[in-house]
């Protein structure tokens, strides 16, 4: 059977999210989290947020609206998985072992470092270095941690991040290079169609960076003055005016069916005057959002349901990632000094080099050592022994004692045959002792 299809994308929790946020990102992902074929991981990248804010108590609230949003929005937390990064201590963990294998040269070439470099460049910094953090250097390989722990095929994210994506996958193919075939190579979904792309408020490109967004769930008072801060042209009332140049009609039928679109385009023709058209935008806008902004405000006030909700994901989402990462440390030779792989005893120092300090250090490590072998051996023979007493009792209580104990020998024997090493040395000591016990 084919596994499910993997959807991941977590947002950074820095900043209110906005319309635009709302159509490109949020509003797709509650739509394809009810899927069966997908399972979706959506999350709340905190550690993200540490790369572009210090101020813990924005970082702090920022979470909390962030996942009040998602839960407002009406996402199945029991369908999608949704948690906090920082929840997920594997997270980081793995990050470490993907920056062992990320070439330096590649994340010089990261857009968002070089976007930095050229910024103190275009300032004439001597440093071209000069503001810029090993977390924002190094932020892809965290992403690529956020995607790889949980083996995502499918990454929605905006253009900027396609970068990312590439890296990711470049990171991953040396690690299964490295260790063998570990993790999937994701890819990058983006939507190719029409461009969501909503204009601000004064027509570039919704974004927090111009300062001209429109907050999804701004107070009914705060999104009508926004909407009247709109820029539009001269055109007075009367005159007929262009929908397909005017940020008003994009909002409106950004979110309108195409038969209320269409009405308002007659409108235009019309030459409905701005202010109109402008409280008409309110007036739809603030019907559509009331539901969700209503329990938004609801769920703000109750911490303990996200922070209720945020663990059931987390517990979901450790669930994948607890197994997963211990695979993937006894793939780079990390584990337990006990049952794990041979460890290399280079880097001992000799005898003739310690101290007395050292050399009572070493011996009292070796006694230790010992003891603890000792004691496995006999609780192995324990073991053997309550077996073999279990067998016993069995074969004695049967219909033909004799023919069970020959076969349960055989039976043994062969298990012996075919075991490994270490299980074939315990099999051996319980044939032996049955054998002894059975003839006696
Ligand atoms: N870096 C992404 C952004 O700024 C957020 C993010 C963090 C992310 N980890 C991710 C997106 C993993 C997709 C997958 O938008």
């Amino acid at each position: 059977m084919q596994a499910k299809q993997r959807v991941l994308t977590g947002i950074t929790t820095t900043g209110t999210p906005h319309l635009g946020n709302y159509l490109g990102a949020l509003k797709p992902a509650v739509a394809a989290s009810q899927q069966i074929d997908t399972d979706s991981f959506y999350f709340l990248a905190d550690y993200h947020a540490l790369i572009k804010c210090q101020d813990p108590q924005t970082v702090h609230r920022s979470g909390r609206e962030i996942a009040a949003i998602w839960l407002a929005l009406g996402l199945d937390t029991d369908k999608a998985t949704f948690y906090r990064q920082s929840d997920i201590p594997e997270i980081p963990q793995l990050a470490w072992f993907l920056t062992c294998m990320t070439g330096k040269g590649m994340m010089n070439r990261a857009h968002a470092y070089k976007a930095s470099v050229d910024e103190n460049q275009r300032q004439l910094n001597s440093d071209l270095d000069q503001g810029i953090s090993m977390g924002l250097y190094s932020y892809p390989i965290l992403m690529a941690a956020d995607i790889l722990m949980f083996n995502a095929h499918h990454i929605p994210v905006g253009k900027d991040q396609i970068q990312h994506i590439e890296m990711c996958r470049d990171i991953a193919m040396r690690f299964n290079h490295s260790y063998g075939e570990h993790f999937v190579l994701p890819e990058a979904m983006v939507d190719e169609g029409e461009p969501k792309v909503l204009s601000g408020l004064d027509g570039r490109k919704m974004s927090k960076s111009y300062g001209n967004i429109i907050p999804l769930f701004a107070p009914a008072d705060e999104l009508k003055k926004l909407i009247f801060q709109i820029t539009t042209n001269s055109l007075q009332p009367g005159e007929v005016k262009d929908p397909d140049s005017c940020t008003l009609f994009e909002i409106y039928s950004a979110f309108a069916s195409p038969e209320e679109t269409l009405m308002v385009r007659q409108a235009y023709a019309n030459g409905i005057g701005w202010g109109d058209m402008k409280g008409q935008l309110f007036e739809y806008l603030n019907h559509y959002l009331t539901p969700a902004r209503k329990r938004y405000e609801e769920i703000m006030t109750d911490p303990a349901y996200i922070e209720a909700e945020l663990q059931k994901g987390a517990a979901k989402a450790r669930a994948h990632s607890e197994p997963f990462m211990q695979r993937l440390r006894s793939a780079v030779g990390i584990m337990s000094l006990v049952g794990g792989v041979e460890t290399k005893t280079t880097g001992v120092k000799a005898k003739k080099d310690l101290n007395q300090a050292e050399q009572a250090k070493v011996d009292a490590g070796k006694a230790k050592a010992i003891a603890i072998a000792k004691q496995r051996v006999e609780q192995e023979t324990q073991q053997v022994a309550l077996e073999v007493e279990a067998l016993v009792k069995t074969i004695k209580s049967s219909s033909d004692p004799k023919a069970a104990s020959e076969q349960a020998i055989r039976a043994l024997q062969e298990k012996v045959d075919g075991a490994k090493k270490k299980a074939k040395k315990t099999l051996q000591q319980t044939l032996e002792l049955l054998k002894q016990q059975l003839t006696h």
